[in-house]
């Protein structure tokens, strides 16, 4: 009988997905003569018991394609899974243990999951209950520990930038000051990188809280020195010296409910009453988590699948796969979830931006 690995993808898509799927698939038959299980929906697949063969056929010609062709779910964590209720308030119940049961009568012998921090979260669980578990990390945020970057990052970061570089033309025409909001969650990777590959004039995220008077001297400053529109780069996450993030919806039966947006409507409000110039905002959404992968990430997911899937078929479980310098390498799936990985105050890239004259708005 042929020996199969499985494989599920889960939390938020980010392109770069369907590449890793391909390496994985194609790995596994190529060098091992193994065959891999497509689990739908995420974890929902194996709570709900839908998968299908994933053939090397299913895996040509998807490495340019966004999305994931697996489906995945945000709504699916197995520990702590919320089943339909008669009062609309989710009810929440543990059913690891038919997880546990679904996985093994697959008779696959690995399962790896694609995944961000909340998914290599819910593998390490699984990992705990004797699930063979191989992580991989994807996320466009880049808030995964470990790893120099997460497939998906850079793909994100891509399209961000090019949207600073719209918004810039029109900004200098009309003499605005303009506003793009991006996510990244908690972290600021996504707005420092498309930041400063933007030219950003001043750049917002969470983990340097900024003050209202900064923004608007900055704003103003330029404005008095002929520069008479400002581009301005706010991470989702970004938040007051003395205020909080601004959450815009609460998702009760995702894994994090907390959706955060809005920081940017609500403080060009309050720039364009301190320095009268029109302040316009542009929410960037989820448009940085669609579309075609960017080389780097085609060649990064295709390593962090080829790796995981070396992993999955000789039977080393326990890993999250990683970039570490250039080099990919494992590390322990519980290295990995221990802490959200920020960015540092004294990092490189925020050091290179203050030398070019970029404000972090304090
Ligand atoms: O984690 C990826 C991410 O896109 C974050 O940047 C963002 O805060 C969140 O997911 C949005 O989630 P959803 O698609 O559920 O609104």
């Amino acid at each position: 009988m042929t020996r199969k690995i499985a494989l599920l993808t889960a939390g938020g898509d980010c392109p770069g997905i369907n590449a890793v799927i391909r390496a994985v698939v194609k790995t596994a038959a190529n060098d091992f003569g193994m065959e891999t299980i497509g689990i739908e929906d995420g974890f929902l697949g194996l709570i709900e018991k839908r998968w299908r063969p994933l053939t090397y056929s299913d895996a040509s010609g998807i490495i340019t394609l966004g999305g994931t062709i697996l489906g995945t779910s945000n709504k699916a964590n197995p520990f702590r899974f919320a089943k339909p209720s008669v009062t609309g308030e989710p009810e929440f119940e543990d059913v690891s243990d038919v997880v546990m049961r679904t996985f093994e009568s697959l008779g696959a012998s690995a399962l790896v999951a694609i995944g961000g921090d909340g998914t290599l979260s819910i593998a390490d669980g699984l990992l705990r209950k004797g699930m063979p578990m191989i992580g991989i990390p994807k996320t466009i945020d880049n808030d995964v520990d470990c790893t120099d970057f997460t497939f998906g990052f850079d793909s994100a970061v891509t399209t961000a930038t090019e949207a600073i570089d719209k918004i810039h033309t029109t900004a200098q025409s009309h003499h605005r000051v303009m506003m793009i909001e991006v996510m990244g969650r908690y972290v600021g990777w996504l707005a420092l990188y498309s930041g400063v590959a933007g030219g950003g004039d001043i750049i917002l995220i969470p983990e340097i809280p900024f003050s209202l008077d900064a923004i608007c001297d900055r704003v103003l400053h330029r404005s008095k020195g002929g520069k008479r529109f400002s581009i301005v780069v706010v991470s989702e996450g970004a938040r007051p010296e003395s205020g909080q993030m601004v959450v815009s919806r609460m998702v009760k039966d995702s894994t994090d409910p907390v959706r955060l947006g809005g920081v940017a409507d609500a403080l060009a409000d309050q720039i364009e009453q301190r320095t009268r110039l029109e302040t316009r905002v542009t929410v960037l959404g989820h448009l940085q988590r669609g579309g075609t992968p960017t080389s780097f990430d085609r060649v990064l997911a295709t390593r962090f699948g080829r790796e995981a899937a070396i992993l999955a078929c000789e039977g080393k479980f326990g890993s999250m796969v990683a970039l570490r310098c250039g080099d990919i390498v494992t590390v322990p799936l519980k290295d990995a979830i221990a802490r959200l990985k920020s960015v540092p105050g004294d990092h490189h890239v925020i050091k290179t931006a203050e030398s070019v004259g970029t404000s972090f708005g304090v």
